[in-house]
C-alpha cells in the first residue's frame, strides 16, 4: 500500500494507538520541544500527523507561527479538528508531500518527528530542507530505526548510568509495540508501506554532506529512539 493511502487509513486509528502516553513517545517530543525553544518565529512541521506535536509547539511559541504539512487528507483533517477543538490561531496544516518543499518559504525552524523513515531519498530531502531554513535555522529530527552495533556501544554509558530508567524505557516500548500488533490495528499488518529506516550515525554523516553544522545525536534510554539536530551556518 501506497504512503498516502496507508495514512489515510491509519488516521482514523491514530488515536488509539495511545503513543501520546508512552515513555518514548512523550521523550520525542518533549526533546523536540526543548530544542526549539519559544523564541522562533516560523516553525515548519514534516510529517504533522494529527498534530499533536504542532499543537504543543504553537502552545510554546505564543507569538510564532506553525506550519504543519502531512501527505494524508485524513490526518490534516484530524489535526485541524485538534486545532478547532483546543482554539489555537497560530498552526495552519496543509496537504502537502515533503518532496515538493519548495525554497520560497523560510523557516527558523524545520521539525520532522517520526518521517524521514518514509522518505527513500534522504539527501534530496536535507538539500530542500537545507534551503528552506533561514541561516542559524535548525532542523530537529525525530528518529525511530534499528540501532547498528556501534550505535548500541555508543550508548551503554547512558544506558548503564541509570539502568533503572533504561528498563522503564524498555518495558514500555515492548509493551506498546506487543499490543498494537493485535489485529484490527492496522499499523503492524502487511499493509504497512515500506520504511526506510536510518540510523542515527549514518544521518549524522548525510547532514553534514549537504552542509549542516553543529550537528548532535541525542541518545535517549531506548536503543530504537533518538533525536538528531543539526544548524544551517552562513
Ligand atoms: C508516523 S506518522 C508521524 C506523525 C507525527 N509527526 C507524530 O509525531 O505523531 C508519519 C506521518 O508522516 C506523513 N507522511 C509520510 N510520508 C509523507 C510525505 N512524503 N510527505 C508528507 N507527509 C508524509 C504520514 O501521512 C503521517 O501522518
Amino acid at each position: 500500500m501506497d504512503v498516502e493511502k496507508f495514512f489515510d487509513e491509519y488516521a482514523r486509528n491514530y488515536v488509539i494507538q495511545k503513543r501520546y502516553k508512552t515513555l518514548w513517545y512523550k521523550w520525542l517530543v518533549d526533546t523536540i520541544l526543548k530544542e526549539i525553544g519559544n523564541k522562533v518565529s516560523r516553525v515548519l512541521d514534516l510529517g504533522s500527523g494529527d498534530g499533536f506535536l504542532a499543537i504543543k509547539l504553537a502552545k510554546k511559541i505564543k507569538n510564532g507561527f506553525i506550519f504543519g504539512i502531512d501527505i494524508a487528507s485524513n490526518m490534516v483533517l484530524e489535526a485541524r479538528r485538534k486545532q478547532k477543538k483546543e482554539r489555537i490561531n497560530n498552526i495552519i496544516f496543509w496537504k502537502k508531500r515533503i518532496e515538493d518543499l519548495n525554497r520560497g518559504m523560510k523557516f527558523d525552524a524545520i521539525v520532522a518527528n517520526l518521517v524521514i523513515d518514509k522518505i527513500k531519498n534522504k539527501r534530496q530531502l536535507l538539500k530542500r530542507i537545507y534551503k528552506c531554513l533561514k541561516n542559524n535555522g535548525k532542523l530537529v529530527i525525530g528518529l525511530c530505526f534499528k540501532p547498528s552495533k556501534n550505535y548500541l556501544r555508543s550508548i551503554t554509558v547512558l544506558r548503564k548510568k541509570n539502568e533503572v530508567m533504561a528498563k522503564k524505557f524498555d518495558d514500555d516500548y515492548l509493551k506498546w509495540k506487543k499490543k498494537f500488533r493485535k489485529k484490527p490495528f492496522i499499523f503492524y499488518s502487511k499493509e504497512h508501506p515500506k520504511s526506510y529506516k536510518i540510523e542515527p550515525l549514518k544521518l549524522k554523516k548525510l547532514m553534514a554532506s549537504v552542509g549542516f553544522q553543529k550537528i548532535r545525536i541525542i541518545s535517549s534510554y531506548n536503543p530504537e529512539i533518538a533525536v538528531i539536530v543539526g544548524i544551517k551556518s552562513s
